[in-house]
């Protein structure tokens, strides 16, 4: 007894069951390719909440934006853990459903119960250093970032002071990778090939099995080393701030560090890149850069393209009326930012050309479960991108900015490629951060950064200098 349902508050509350209803499969081609069209035939068709099938599984899928906010604020009557989930407990989700591997791992993102609690609290503690404007590891880790970028933007230019690149595969991607092996403190290089291992197990190709495995494994040796050796890593912070977490539980923490740093940053960096590029056709957000509101325009592109475009699911603690339907206790319902921020009521109070934006948007999420390293995702982006249009006198698209490609998954979208045209700036060697050349001879002694030469004998770096193109 499915029925067309009006705006919320409308009236009448539908008491059919989620497993009744007939849920139009979500991740379809046309998500893939236009989202925003998916998400208002749902609104239209359902309102504010709508049952959707996420690979043979049912879910609420919630599109509007009070709803959102009213299920990410309250904990209690909403709350994560896949123990939660009726249809799992009942064996109604099969073992081979494909967003299980993503969300049977037990770590601070996904997990529900009193153990979250004590966990947060030592992840904000963990993070503080790098956070807090203020202190030594959070000045460091913003030199790392230049130096990095710096890096990187010197390979690129090995293809020319003038050329094509794909500033998602050779700048955006990397950059936090290494920012990643940064906080976790891997010694020299060495985390360069779990990097590379991070970027097989995202694209999901047919090497990231085993590549998981590898990966897993060098984070729990990681994981043993700073047990015996704290350092000045998150690794350590993290363990001194909650020291009954076993090996594992520690590894898994590091592998959410890798995953969340790796992806989300570097589309934060490539959606800015085309915004600044793109954004207006007087060169205002380019100008904007320079007169430090790098920070309000990411602030504005992080609202209009979240990384995270579906957060992991929640379940409702009784039976619930929520839009048009009542929830069922045990239902697992999946807060969409992209959609809520589509909604009229949040997408109404928006003026396109404003550039002072409005900071109500869920792309970190809200309430207790928001984003712990706000600060810090944000920082790594503005430093990256600050450097590249300090870098590049010159940068356009190689492709119109509809045309450019995406990739998405249930949970994120971003760009598959940042295909572009550059120029160098002439720059005197000192404003490069300290790694002007590529030269094996001239490893640094900057004890923040690894060993230069080691890096370069690094499958990282041997893939990066395979992407290098030559002039256009
Ligand atoms: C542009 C980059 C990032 C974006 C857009 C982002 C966004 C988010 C969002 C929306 C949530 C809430 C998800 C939910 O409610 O289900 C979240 C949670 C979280 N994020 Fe981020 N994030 C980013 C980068 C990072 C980075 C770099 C780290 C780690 C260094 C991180 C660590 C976490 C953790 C630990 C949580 C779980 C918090 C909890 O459940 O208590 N995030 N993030």
């Amino acid at each position: 007894m499915e029925s067309q349902v009006g705006e919320s508050g409308s009236g009448n509350v539908d008491c059919t069951r989620l497993e009744e209803l007939t849920a139009q499969p979500l991740l379809t081609r046309d998500y893939e390719t236009r989202p925003s069209l998916v998400y208002e035939r749902l609104r239209q068709q359902h309102g504010p909440v709508a049952p959707v099938d996420l690979l043979g599984v049912p879910a609420w899928l919630v599109l509007g934006y009070r709803e959102a906010f009213q299920v990410l604020q309250d904990e209690a009557a909403w709350p994560k853990g896949l123990e939660n989930w009726r249809a799992r407990t009942e064996g109604e989700v099969p073992a081979d459903w494909p967003l299980g591997p993503s969300l049977e791992v037990n770590h601070v993102l996904i997990q529900g119960g009193p153990g979250h609690g004590s966990l947060r609290t030592a992840w904000d503690a963990a993070l503080k250093p790098f956070q807090d404007p203020g202190h030594p590891q959070a000045k460091r880790l913003k030199a790392a970032v230049t130096a990095y970028a710096d890096d990187l933007i010197t390979l690129v230019g090995q293809g020319g002071g003038t050329g094509v690149a794909d500033l998602s595969a050779q700048f955006s991607r990397p950059l936090p990778l290494m920012v990643a092996s940064h906080l976790l403190g891997f010694p020299g290089s060495q985390g360069d090939e779990a990097l590379m291992d991070m970027w097989r197990v995202l694209d999901a190709g047919p090497d990231a099995e085993p590549a998981l495995e590898r990966l897993l494994a060098t984070l729990a040796e990681l994981a043993a080393v700073k047990l015996e050796e704290p350092g000045d890593d998150f690794p350590s912070y993290l363990l001194a701030a909650h020291p009954g977490l076993s090996l594992d539980e520690l590894a898994r923490e590091l592998f959410m560090l890798l995953g969340m740093t790796s992806d989300h940053v570097g589309i934060l960096m490539s959606n800015t890149v085309v915004e600044v590029i793109s954004g207006d056709g007087d060169g205002a957000v380019r100008a904007s850069l320079s007169a430090g509101m790098i920070r309000e325009t990411m602030n504005r592109v992080v609202m209009r393209k979240p990384p995270l475009v579906n957060f992991v699911p929640r379940f409702a603690a009784e039976d619930t009326p929520l839009g048009n339907y009542t929830i069922r206790a045990g239902d697992p319902v999946w807060v969409s930012s992209a959609a809520a921020h589509a909604d009229p009521l949040f997408a109404g109070h928006m003026a396109p050309s404003s550039t002072i934006s409005t900071r109500a948007h869920l792309s970190w999420g809200a309430g207790r479960r928001q984003c712990p390293a706000r600060e810090l995702a944000s920082t790594v982006a503005a430093v990256g991108v600050g450097r590249l249009f300090e870098r590049f006198s010159h940068l356009d698209l190689a492709l119109p900015a509809d045309q450019l490609p995406w990739r998405s998954s249930p949970f994120m979208r971003g760009l598959r490629s940042l295909p572009v045209r550059y120029e160098l700036a002439a720059m005197p060697e000192r404003a490069v951060a300290p790694r002007p050349t590529l030269d094996p001879a001239q490893d640094s002694t900057d004890p923040v950064l690894p060993d230069r030469s080691a890096r370069q004998r690094s499958s990282l770096w041997r893939y990066l200098t395979g992407l290098i193109r030559g002039p256009r």
